[in-house]
């Protein structure tokens, strides 16, 4: 967390630091116990004409009552001119700190050279490797600061992100300290995951376990420092497999680690229903997800999180997310922000394509994006929400509704972002004038 912002927001008594009135309307998850699954991510609660009421940094009071007994001459009163406001959005699925681009390997991909050929030809993952290897920690700080504001500035208040892309302890550290010193300097707090098997180095191609056992021998660093929360695994064709999976996860969990998974993006190995047998808190990607997959998850709080940008950007599959709404399944959308992949922090656009191409309603997607992508991470007691107590992180759209936020496509459409009760993007952009 900013250190800033939590001074910013320290003040006596019972008054508002902040309220935000004129309130077109205003939406926040419906929550029970848990996830919210199937039909229940339609439910979402609507506030018109309303105000939300901030004080050190967390949400005191909001809705359509009289706020006036909540003010005092200390207090800043904010006009929401009518719009919309939702909490801040979580983006749950992240590859944030990472050297370089891969705009070399476009070409190739546009002439429908399969992601994972690439991989396997020593590109993909694997360039990027070589290009976090060998920026200095400086280089990798300011880019990954560049794409922590474009996240920002389209209502991204908190994000996961993964190491992964340098495969070897030195490299590991570097990306994880990195998003350490991101998470306190900057306005979004990351929440951040080990992923040290994101692909396996060719000199491993023999001997995977010994591969494994090495990023095993490097969690205890990892977590000595405290730089990761989570840990992650590739498991695909042509990366790690469901045993390979199972061996390293579940020595992360004897450490102490929560658990994600890397499942189903191109081939359904059997990464789901491990995900659910060693209760991760997410599974991610499952476009090719099959019945069992379906099932483990139905019978589970384990998150689908799904990367629709990724399908977009390489062309393929859609994961089934209509089938998994009428399953029952807990559903978040996540960016996948990544080199290769999924090259774009427009968080907007991926639920742009959620409505698009996994036809979930505006409800589902803000459900997706806010409430369900934070139990993921494991801040669903926090975030994702706005409700008393959790901090008051929320967006002002240039938008009298939540439906056209989806609906009028690729266009930033957000007009202030608060993080803990403090503007932290003001995007009235002044063009010229006359
Ligand atoms: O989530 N699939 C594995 N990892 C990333 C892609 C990483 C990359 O291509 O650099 C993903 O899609
Ligand atoms: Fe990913």
């Amino acid at each position: 967390m900013n250190s800033k912002l939590l001074k910013r927001t320290l003040r006596d008594g019972m008054k508002a630091d902040l309220i935000v009135k004129n309130i077109g309307i205003l939406l926040t998850p419906k929550v029970t116990k848990g996830p919210i699954k199937g039909k229940d991510m339609d439910c979402v609660e609507t506030y018109q004409d309303a105000f939300l009421a901030v004080k050190g940094g967390k949400f005191i009071d909001f809705g359509e009552h009289d706020f006036s007994s909540l003010i005092d001459e200390n207090t800043e009163m904010v006009d929401a001119g009518g719009k919309l406001v939702t909490p801040g959005l979580v983006d749950s699925h992240t590859h944030v700190v990472h050297g370089g681009s891969r705009e070399y390997e476009f070409e190739q991909k546009m002439r429908g050279v399969p992601y994972l050929d690439i991989l396997k030809a020593g590109g993909g993952i694997h360039s990027t490797v070589k290009m976090t290897q060998e920026i200095s920690k400086e280089g990798l700080y300011q880019q990954s600061k560049k794409s922590l504001d474009f996240m920002l500035g389209f209502g991204v208040t908190t994000v996961e992100g993964k190491s992964g892309y340098g495969l070897e302890l030195e490299t590991e550290l570097k990306q994880l300290e990195v998003q350490k010193e991101l998470h306190e300097n900057h306005p979004v707090d990351i929440v951040p995951t080990f992923m040290g098997a994101h692909a396996l180095p060719k000199i491993y191609e023999a001997d995977r376990r010994s591969f494994l056992d090495k990023v095993i021998g490097m969690f205890d660093e990892v977590k000595k420092r405290n730089l990761a929360e989570f840990v992650d695994i590739f498991c695909e064709d042509g990366a790690f497999s469901v045993e390979d999976s199972r061996y390293l996860l579940d020595a992360a969990k004897n450490y102490g680690f929560k658990l994600k998974i890397h499942a189903d993006e191109v081939v359904a190995l059997g990464g789901v229903p491990l995900a659910v047998e060693l209760k991760a808190h997410s599974a991610d990607h499952l476009m090719a997800i099959n019945d069992e997959g379906l099932e483990a998850l139905a019978n589970s709080d384990v998150i689908a999180n799904l990367l629709p940008s990724t399908s977009f950007y390489l062309n393929s599959t859609y994961a089934p997310a209509r089938k998994m709404i009428e399953r029952g399944l807990a559903l978040a959308l996540s960016s996948d922000y990544n080199p290769g992949s999924s090259p774009s922090e427009n968080f907007l656009f991926t639920l742009n394509i959620a409505a698009i191409h996994l036809k979930m309603s505006p409800n589902e997607i803000l459900t997706a994006a806010t409430y369900n992508a934070a139990y993921g991470i494991d801040r669903a007691d926090e975030v994702g929400r706005i409700a008393k107590s959790y901090k008051a992180d929320f967006v002002i759209y240039d938008a009298l509704n939540w439906p056209y936020v989806l609906y009028h496509f690729a266009i930033n459409h957000v007009k202030d972002v608060y993080k803990m009760g403090v503007k932290v993007i003001d995007n009235k952009r002044k063009i010229w004038e006359v």
